[in-house]
């Protein structure tokens, strides 16, 4: 059994635990060592699902983290769903100890972030789930044929489910209040720039960037685009190799009215989990 600690009890978080915890099929692949969440009030008012037993306190998850170890708490895998910055923050901490999966991917779209990462995760591996990001694998083994000469990726929202950073926040707002009913290009250009300013809607980006790590954050094109029309999230992933070659992939996935993450990537995260750790050091998709 794969003994993991989760760190954020938000949809994802929530959606992991009540896995874990009820469901035979996983209850038999997973020990849950504990779980964090910035407040303790969204656990306490779940306590049903997630038992007291299964709390991990303290405001500051690297200081939590640390008291669970010297109390002799030991873990296989930590599970990160909360933010980019615990990424940024603790990722070089929690690898000391176990492997770490990472849902907020964006976090690695920081040139400084990436490179630490890369360089600690030596004994320990750091897994990145592909979620929405289809073909990945086949991006990871063009990029190391060396034949991926381009990699780009359109995603479509409803205005809805965006949480974004200026200035792109208020050319969202704008377009919400507005009767306009076309779709509006909120972003075209390199991943890198982008992520900063969507962190959490462009994972599928980012995690497709750092496959194709020879054209990389830099040179992946990202577009971002608010819609009226549905809920679902659509992505198309166009890749480009040598002598013409191209492959066009378009993802619909169905999700509830202002969410950031469709139902199908729920369960892609579960299945990623199983698949991740004990590959050792290094980046994984899974
Ligand atoms: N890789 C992917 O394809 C993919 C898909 C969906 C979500 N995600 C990412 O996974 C993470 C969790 O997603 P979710 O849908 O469960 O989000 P959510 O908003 O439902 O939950 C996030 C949880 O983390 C906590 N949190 C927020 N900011 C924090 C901070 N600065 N420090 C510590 N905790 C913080 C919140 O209190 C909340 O409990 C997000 O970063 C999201 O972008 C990635």
């Amino acid at each position: 059994m794969k003994k993991i600690g989760i760190i954020g009890y938000g949809n994802t978080g929530r959606f992991l635990c009540k896995k874990i915890l009820t469901d035979p099929k996983y209850m038999s692949e997973f020990d849950l060592a504990f779980v964090w969440n910035r407040s303790v009030g969204k656990l306490e008012a779940d306590k049903d699902l997630v038992p007291e037993k299964y709390w991990l306190r303290g405001a500051d998850v690297g200081k939590a983290f640390q008291n669970y170890i010297k109390n002799a708490g030991d873990v296989d895998m930590i599970v990160e769903v909360a933010h980019p910055n615990v990424v940024r923050d603790c990722a070089t901490l929690f690898l000391e100890y176990a492997d770490v999966y990472v849902a907020s991917i964006t976090a690695l779209a920081e040139a400084e972030t990436e490179d630490i990462l890369r360089k600690k995760a030596i004994t320990n591996g750091l897994y990145l789930p592909s979620g929405a990001a289809w073909g990945i694998h086949d991006v990871q083994k063009m990029n190391a044929l060396g034949t991926l000469s381009g990699l780009s990726v359109t995603m479509r929202f409803n205005a809805d489910a965006l949480r974004l950073e200026d200035p792109l926040k208020s050319k969202l707002e704008t377009y919400i209040k507005s009767n306009e009913k076309e779709e509006l290009v909120l972003y075209k250009g390199n991943v890198r720039d982008l992520a900063a300013l969507a962190p959490n809607n462009v994972n599928t980006m980012t995690c497709l960037a750092l496959a194709g790590s020879n054209i990389g954050l830099d040179g992946t094109q990202g577009c971002l685009i608010a819609q009226k029309e549905h809920d679902a999230h659509i992505i198309d992933i166009e890749v480009e190799g040598p002598n013409e070659f191209k492959v066009n992939t378009r993802r619909y996935n169905p999700a509830k009215k202002g969410a950031v993450t469709g139902d199908e990537t729920y369960n892609s995260f579960l299945i990623s989990l199983l698949k991740a750790g004990g590959q050792g050091g290094g980046f994984h998709f899974c």
